[in-house]
């Protein structure tokens, strides 16, 4: 089970302490051995040709040649010089392949091809860019299935495309069998890209780090709700922290209580399990610039009082991909030795109906003293991320990022590709460019000031939703969070920190057809881009 730390023990051979703790973050998480997640394969280059790479299947991408629509489809390989495998591609038209995006077909090697088979990857019109390599390498792992060792002939040219390759192949990898009993087919163990390309061994490390926080995301958010509760959350936090250099600060109920955090303590009374708050910290002693990261992290939500509909409460386990989120990008970060102070607070509550549960007309004092009327106790994302806005801004951190699975309005909005993005406009910027880099969709979205007054509250500072008036609910609940963001410095006339907000409502599950490196079920959308954005404040 230590399959995970071996591409980084080969490389990280001066930092030790980084080294065993690469061993498998996600071996980490544990519970009965049977319901061990499956481990990503090991990832490594080769400088051998595509054609000796001794493997059960060989990748190869293909590219149209001719127009749109017009058949006999031309299709050539994409950006390797065999001649064995160019003439099987010459072929693949009259077999009615296209080259499109998300197209593949398995063959037997032919002669002169080391592998076992090939498996072709339709890598549509821009197939040299990153984002087509990832999703190339991705549908590629995703498809295969009963296959041990993987070789890719995509065409990685430079470092970012070794990384891009590698890390679209794990990520697409992944699979969750914990929970079905009996045989289940066994995983990619090794994946091999053949390339000549620089600086091989750091893309390596960070496509195995940034793979495994992937799926780190996908396995919180995969496990039950009757298994991942708020104190079974911490556990495995903890776990898969290990001897990481990241500190851990626990608030339980009565702390909650001590500490004034009205929002999570409010939203997990209905439970007989109950809440937590969790700081992770990462290089808490530097004077490093600060990013501070607010997850939602509601194991299940059923809605409370204000019940759910039954099919609207399907799905509501993965209603902790927030906080599930900021965790894993944070210990990938501290991995990575990323040179940024981080610190992420994980919101964790569940979110039932009982006589123990908070009521709408209820009035919830967030932590800092803010009033809230509880008119909906469906919208309790935004009560229990108040708390750890106002947590967050008492450390004066350079800028907070909240990620939440906040509203049902953002998929109604962007569907299920894009998460939205509100907030500061510089920040903002800063995580667009984060999202370019790392090729997740996001959308930016205005929180248009006039909407405060819809949340008027006849007793209390303000209230968690309206009544009537439906239109938007994304933005809306964007401008309740903003009222929690503090100040920069202990002066009350300070700027605020700045602050953006993602609304991962949408993408963080994917319930349509799988594509690139996403499966059906959670995506692990916007850990990447974080990890991303914490590399950027490093270098500010
Ligand atoms: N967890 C949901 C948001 C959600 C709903 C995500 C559907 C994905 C699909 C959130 O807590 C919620 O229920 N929000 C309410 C807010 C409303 C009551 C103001 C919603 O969006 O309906
Ligand atoms: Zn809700
Ligand atoms: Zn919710």
């Amino acid at each position: 089970m230590l399959v995970l730390g071996t591409a980084i023990a080969r490389v990280c051979e001066e930092c030790p302490e980084r080294t065993a703790l690469a061993d498998g973050v996600r071996n980490a998480l544990s519970g009965p051995d049977t319901m061990a997640p499956m481990p990503l394969p090991r990832l490594a280059t080769s400088t051998a040709a595509p054609s000796e790479l001794e493997v059960d299947v060989l990748v190869v991408g293909i590219a149209p040649t001719s127009a749109q629509g017009t058949p006999p489809h031309g299709v050539a390989v994409v950006g390797i010089d065999d001649g064995v495998l160019s003439s099987v591609a010459e072929t693949l038209g009259m077999l009615g392949l296209t080259g499109a995006v998300d197209e593949t077909l398995r063959l037997p090697a032919p002669l002169g091809i080391a592998a076992s088979s090939i498996l072709v990857v339709g890598m549509g019109r821009a197939p040299h860019t990153l984002d087509g390599l990832r999703d190339a390498a991705g549908t590629a792992t995703r498809t295969l299935s009963g296959v041990a060792r993987v070789g890719i002939a995509l065409p990685a040219a430079s470092p970012a495309d070794v990384q891009a390759v590698l890390e679209g192949a794990a990520i697409g990898a992944y699979r969750f069998t914990a929970y079905r009993s009996g045989e289940t087919t066994a995983g990619i163990e090794s994946i091999v890209l053949a390339t000549k390309a620089d600086g091989v061994e750091r893309a390596t490390e960070v496509a195995t780090v940034t793979a495994d926080a992937v799926a780190l995301v996908r396995d919180l958010v995969n496990t039950p709700p009757n298994d991942l509760y708020p104190a079974s959350f911490v556990e495995r936090a903890r776990a898969a922290i290990g001897e990481l250099p990241i500190e851990v600060e626990e608030w339980g109920p009565s702390e909650l209580e001590a500490g004034g955090f009205g929002g999570i303590l409010g939203v997990g009374k209905g439970s007989s399990r109950p809440p937590r708050l969790l700081a992770v910290r990462y290089r808490r002693d530097t004077e490093a610039p600060h990013v501070a990261i607010v997850g939602k992290g509601i194991t299940f939500d059923s809605g409370g009082l204000s019940l759910k509909p039954p099919a609207g409460m399907v799905g509501m386990k993965y209603d902790m991909t927030g906080a599930a989120t900021a965790l894993a990008a944070i210990i990938a970060s501290a991995r990575l030795g990323v040179e940024t102070r981080m610190t992420a607070w994980l919101c964790l509550a569940e979110n039932m109906p009982s006589s123990t549960a908070m009521r709408p007309n209820d009035v919830l004092t967030i932590r800092g003293g803010t009033t809230v009327e509880v008119l909906n106790t469906d919208a309790e994302g935004r009560l229990v991320m108040a708390d750890g806005l106002v947590a967050a801004s008492e450390e004066h951190p350079d800028a907070i990022i909240d990620v939440a699975t906040l509203t049902g309005a953002a998929r109604v909005a962007l569907g299920e590709r894009y998460a939205g993005l509100m907030g500061d406009d510089d920040l903002v910027q800063q995580v667009l460019a984060a999202a370019q880099d790392t090729g997740e969709l996001v959308w930016p979205m205005p929180l248009p000031a006039e909407l405060r007054a819809l949340l008027k509250s006849d007793v209390a500072d303000i209230s968690n939703a309206r009544m009537g008036n439906a239109g938007a609910g994304m933005l809306l609940a964007g401008v309740f969070l903003r009222e929690f963001v503090g100040r920069a410095s202990a002066d009350a006339d300070a700027p605020r920190i700045p602050w953006a907000h993602l609304d991962i409502a949408g993408p963080a599950n994917n319930s349509g057809a799988p594509f690139g490196h996403t499966p059906k079920g959670p995506s692990g959308v916007t850990v990447r881009l974080l990890i991303r954005l914490a590399e950027r404040f490093a270098t500010k």
